[in-house]
């Protein structure tokens, strides 16, 4: 859990809002550590594609004794360890953003990844960003920022994201993907995205990267300052 010696900030929102590259940039500018917690979930997507798929509920609750999920910062940019497999590349793809959706609804997935967060945010000032991590993960967490974009916005941003990386994309395949995960990631059972009461509410569908960064790390500033200003009362 987030502890009083570090300071924590969350950032949750729908896919492709940004969070990644711009909670990256303020851990950067900050002296924060950043955790990309979807990674987590996108590992285990992977290894439950590979071990009888995700369409069975059971299968995904069954595998979870099997897998050990790690992150680890190398050279300060985060890497993904799937029982000892750097897995860093493989989870981008497409197929493993279905599939990490997927397995996120499963409680038992949830519940194995939960420890791991909250110590990363334990032994580190972090920002962390994912889905429930103001909501669930860090619930004192020292500032909350609910990131969002509208969803033409978010599609063309990973769209082109894609293919830079030389991942054949078509706009509309994208569009209908990330309006199927927000609508599944808001409505399932365990741990639905939402904003937490006490989060900012930032939209960046008008504003560019360098934008985005000013406006998230003012907000994680000023958070912070308040806690050191009330510490030394
Ligand atoms: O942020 P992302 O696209 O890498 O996340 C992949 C999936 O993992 C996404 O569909 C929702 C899920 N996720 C989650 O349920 N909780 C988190 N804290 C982070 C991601």
């Amino acid at each position: 859990m987030a502890s009083e010696r570090t300071v924590s900030a969350a950032i949750d929102g729908p896919a492709g809002a940004g969070k990644s590259t711009v909670a990256r940039a303020c851990a950067k500018r900050l002296g924060f550590v950043y955790c990309d917690t979807g990674a987590l979930y996108r590992a285990v997507g992977l290894y439950c594609m590979r071990h009888g798929g995700v369409e069975s509920t059971a299968n995904i609750a069954a595998r979870v004794p099997e897998i050990s999920v790690a992150i680890r910062l190398v050279d300060g940019v985060q890497r993904v360890y799937l029982n000892g497999e750097d897995v860093s590349e493989e989870i981008r793809l497409p197929e493993v953003s279905m599939a990490a959706s997927a397995v996120s609804a499963v409680l038992e997935v949830r519940a194995a990844l939960l420890g791991i967060q909250r110590k990363i945010a334990e032994e580190n000032d972090v920002i962390m960003d994912g889905r429930d991590i103001g909501t669930v993960v860090l619930p004192n967490a020292d500032v909350k920022i609910f990131l969002t974009a509208s969803p033409e916005v978010r599609a063309k941003r990973r769209c082109d994201e894609l293919t830079g990386k030389g991942v054949e994309a078509r706009y509309e395949d994208v569009l209908a993907d990330m309006q199927k995960r927000d609508y599944d990631d808001s409505h399932r059972k365990a741990a639905p995205l939402k904003m937490a009461d006490d989060a900012v509410l930032a939209d960046t569908s008008e504003l560019d990267l360098e934008q985005a960064v000013e406006l998230v790390c003012g907000i994680i500033e000023n958070a912070v300052h308040n806690k050191l200003s009330k510490e030394r009362g």
